[in-house]
Formats: C-alpha cells, sequence, structure tokens
C-alpha cells in the first residue's frame, strides 16, 4: 500500500492546526515536516515547537525531514517533541552511522535523505539499519520546484537494494510530486509520497489527495 506524507511546508500557516486534522481526514497517511536551517538549504521554516504542538492534535506518523547541518544536535529536541521519523541528510552529518543509531537509540525511525546529486552508492553500507530512505526530486530548500526526472533511475537503485538488503524499507520520494508523476515514482519503487504543491493546491486537500492516489 502506497502511503501519502503531505508536506506541511506547502500549508496555510494562519490555520496549520485546521489543516493538519482536515489532512488526517482525507486519508493521509504520514504528515512531513520539513526543518529547514538556513545554512544547509538556503531557507529558514520551522522548528521543535511545530512539531509540539501539532502532536496533540493527530494520530498520524510524524515523519520529520532535517535538512539542517550537524543534525544529531538536534535529534533529541525532535524526538522528545513528537517525532516518529527522524530523516537526516547523507550530505549534512559527517557520522552518518553514529547519528542513525543515535535516532533509534530512541525508539523511533531512521532515515537518511539523499541530494539530487548525491549518488545511491553512498547507502551501501547502511540500508540495511535504516528504517527510511529519502530521494529528494528536487533540490531542497523551496516547495513548488520540478520533479527531477533522472532521481526516478535513482529510486529504482534503492528499491534494487532493498530488495537484497531491506525489505521492509520505506522509499520515499520528495519534491515537484504531481498527479502527472506519481505512478512513474511509485513504478520504480517509491512506496512513500511526500507531496507539498500539489496537496494543499487551492485549499482542496480532500479532492487534491483523492487526485493524487487515482488509481495507485
Ligand atoms: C523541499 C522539501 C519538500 C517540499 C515538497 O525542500 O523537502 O518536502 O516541501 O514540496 P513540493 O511537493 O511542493 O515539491
Ligand atoms: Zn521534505
Amino acid at each position: 500500500m502506497i502511503k501519502i506524507a503531505p508536506s506541511i511546508l506547502a500549508a496555510d500557516f494562519s490555520k496549520l492546526g485546521e489543516q493538519v486534522i482536515e489532512l488526517e481526514k482525507s486519508g493521509a497517511d504520514m504528515l512531513h515536516i520539513d526543518v529547514m536551517d538556513g545554512n544547509f538549504v538556503p531557507n529558514i521554516s520551522y522548528g521543535t515547537p511545530i512539531v509540539k504542538s501539532l502532536r496533540g492534535l493527530t494520530e498520524m506518523v510524524f515523519d520529520v525531514h532535517l535538512m539542517i547541518n550537524e543534525p544529531s544536535k538536534y535529534v533529541e529536541d525532535f524526538a522528545l517533541a513528537g517525532a516518529d521519523i527522524i530523516t537526516v541528510h547523507y550530505e549534512a552529518d559527517r557520522h552518518i552511522d553514529r547519528t542513525i543509531n543515535y535516532i533509534k537509540s530512541f525508539n523511533i525511525k531512521a532515515g537518511v535523505a539523499l541530494n539530487p546529486g548525491t549518488p545511491v552508492d553512498v547507502l551501501k553500507n547502511i540500508i540495511s539499519n535504516l528504517d527510511v530512505v529519502l530521494i529528494m526530486s528536487v533540490n531542497p530548500g523551496f516547495g513548488g520546484q520540478k520533479y527531477i526526472k533522472y532521481c526516478s533511475d535513482k529510486i529504482q537503485e534503492v528499491k534494487k537494494l532493498s530488495e537484497k538488503l531491506n525489505k521492509d524499507l520505506l522509499i520515499q520520494v520528495d519534491g515537484g510530486i504531481t498527479k502527472d508523476n506519481i505512478k512513474e515514482a511509485v513504478s520504480m519503487g517509491a512506496n512513500v509520497i511526500v507531496a507539498g504543491s500539489s496537496v494543499f493546491k487551492n485549499g482542496l486537500i480532500k479532492e487534491n489527495i483523492s487526485e493524487l492516489r487515482g488509481d495507485l
């Protein structure tokens, strides 16, 4: 079963709580929370207070995507705030193996994200210890960008590795997903679809989620 993980980066922040409740009612499987530090990526979003304040509103899985340098410094804060999954960038951490184990020490799931330009090969040694691999299909930092086509091949490479080394792996694709390319990402092996703009477009959350799911 393919999971849909709306990214709240594209939400209307003046009514974030209401929209999160609407997402849950509309069949969203996870809440994708994009954290940006203005350093690893050229944009600043939000941090633990948002996670903490939304935690009381919903039972949805909180999927926290840290686009920050030295993410291990903040893992504990996000775990205590209510994250169920913490995904860190391979490019942002000198000690990725240590950080994966550190995330897991809080009894939550650990993920590693790869920028479009980072080859899948870097996952070879760590994939069996991961719960999530996130393939960025845009350069991280902003919502509403265009899907980078070559990332489809990367999803397929992750899928092949996961068949050999980690059958339960969640394979996420993140960035530029629309009703027109979602099937391609799924056919390559993605089983969690992150989508911001195409979920919140025109404020029609329920309609947009059904349109994305289509006949997946
Ligand atoms: C980009 C973020 C994505 C993004 C997705 O840096 O990691 O989660 O918000 O938004 P769309 O679906 O609009 O590309
Ligand atoms: Zn993201």
